[in-house]
């Protein structure tokens, strides 16, 4: 069997074995949380019913503050790798799962550690700022990471005449820069959910729903930053619709977030923003919806697929991301 399950995950990246039949897979996965006492960490962006699962769901500053602080012996990251990794680096020591290896980031791909080691050696008076999603390699190369609801105020923490470079996002840096006046230097990176809304049809959206306010998330691309009512992270995005008195909000961002919005306000109107090239006809991530409940199962019930990571490489990237938390403590988020 072990042999099986290994052969599964190396020809996968994630356990395909059946599920046993007229169980209650929900109740089990719960059941069998409890007893190998794990922790179950969500981002927004996977299916509500897998939110409705966790522990614990929330964004990427969220989770990582979850997985440094954790009394769990498993921490079962329902997310993306560079999550898991990162609660791997912060608890070193505890057993991190991911239910499908395959759940990577086109943003952190976009930032190949060779190329990054070029860009920063052309700049090295400056201090590197990385976004979360990016791999453990560029964590190691990074002085502070931060995530899309710290960024600007971690940025404004440091002195005026700080020399930065930004990566790897390009929009959420544009973004920042715009709102701090700083002049980062950036790495041209985008995620391909974010980058895919279509302008066109958010402006026809917007003139056939004038009660609706336009919220998106930083990683968009600019010009629809611009004609957003509201711009921030999953989590603010959330607060927003939580304590704003409009009805109706066209959302562009991924459409998981969707549903942490109609729990919070059922009566209220989300609309998915379009995008240019889609096969739902929402901005679905990939990576995040290859998280299924059975995988989440199989994960669990034979503790693999497991994040494994150099120790001399967690000990040169734990750095940056503990001068995040730190940073964030210090500035109260
Ligand atoms: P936040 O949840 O930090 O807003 O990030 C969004 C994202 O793209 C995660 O991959
Ligand atoms: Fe990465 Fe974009 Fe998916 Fe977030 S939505 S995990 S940035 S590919």
């Amino acid at each position: 069997m072990i042999n099986n399950i290994e052969n599964q995950i190396k020809n996968f990246g994630y356990i395909s074995e059946p599920i046993p039949d007229g169980i209650d897979i929900k109740r089990e996965i719960r059941r069998m949380a409890d007893e190998k006492n794990a922790v179950l960490l969500g981002h927004f962006y996977v299916d509500g019913e897998l939110q409705d699962l966790c522990d614990f769901v929330g964004d990427s500053l969220q989770l990582s503050q979850q997985a440094a602080k954790t009394n769990a012996d498993i921490i079962v990251f329902i997310g993306v790798h560079f999550m898991a990794e990162t609660a791997k680096i912060l608890s070193p020591n505890k057993k991190v799962l991911i239910p499908d290896l395959n759940a990577g980031c086109s943003l952190a791909e976009s930032c190949k550690t060779e190329d990054f080691k070029k860009f920063i050696e052309k700049y090295s008076d400056h201090i590197v700022i990385s976004y979360v999603n990016t791999t453990a390699e560029i964590k190691a190369l990074t002085d502070i990471v931060v995530t899309s609801s710290n960024a600007k105020k971690i940025i404004e923490s440091l002195p005026k005449d700080a020399k930065i470079i930004f990566g790897p996002d390009k929009n959420l840096g544009n973004y920042i820069n715009s709102v701090t006046g700083r002049e980062m230097i950036l790495w041209d990176g985008a995620c391909h959910v974010h980058k895919q809304f279509d302008l066109e049809a958010i402006i026809r959206l917007k003139q056939e729903n004038p009660d609706a306010k336009l919220i998106s998330h930083p990683e968009c691309e600019k010009p629809i930053l611009l004609i957003s009512d509201f711009v921030g992270s999953t989590s603010n995005l959330l607060e927003f619709t939580k304590k704003d008195d409009s009805l109706k909000y066209i959302v562009a961002t991924e459409s998981g977030i969707l549903h942490q919005m109609r729990k919070a306000n059922p009566s209220k109107t989300y609309i998915p923003a379009p995008a240019l090239d889609s096969t739902c006809g929402c901005n679905d991530c990939n990576f995040m919806k290859l998280n299924t409940i059975e995988k989440v199962y199989n994960c669990i019930k034979y503790e693999q697929p497991e994040i494994n990571l150099d120790e001399k490489l967690i000990k040169r990237a734990e750095k940056s991301i503990i001068n995040m938390l730190e940073l964030s403590k210090k500035l109260g988020l």
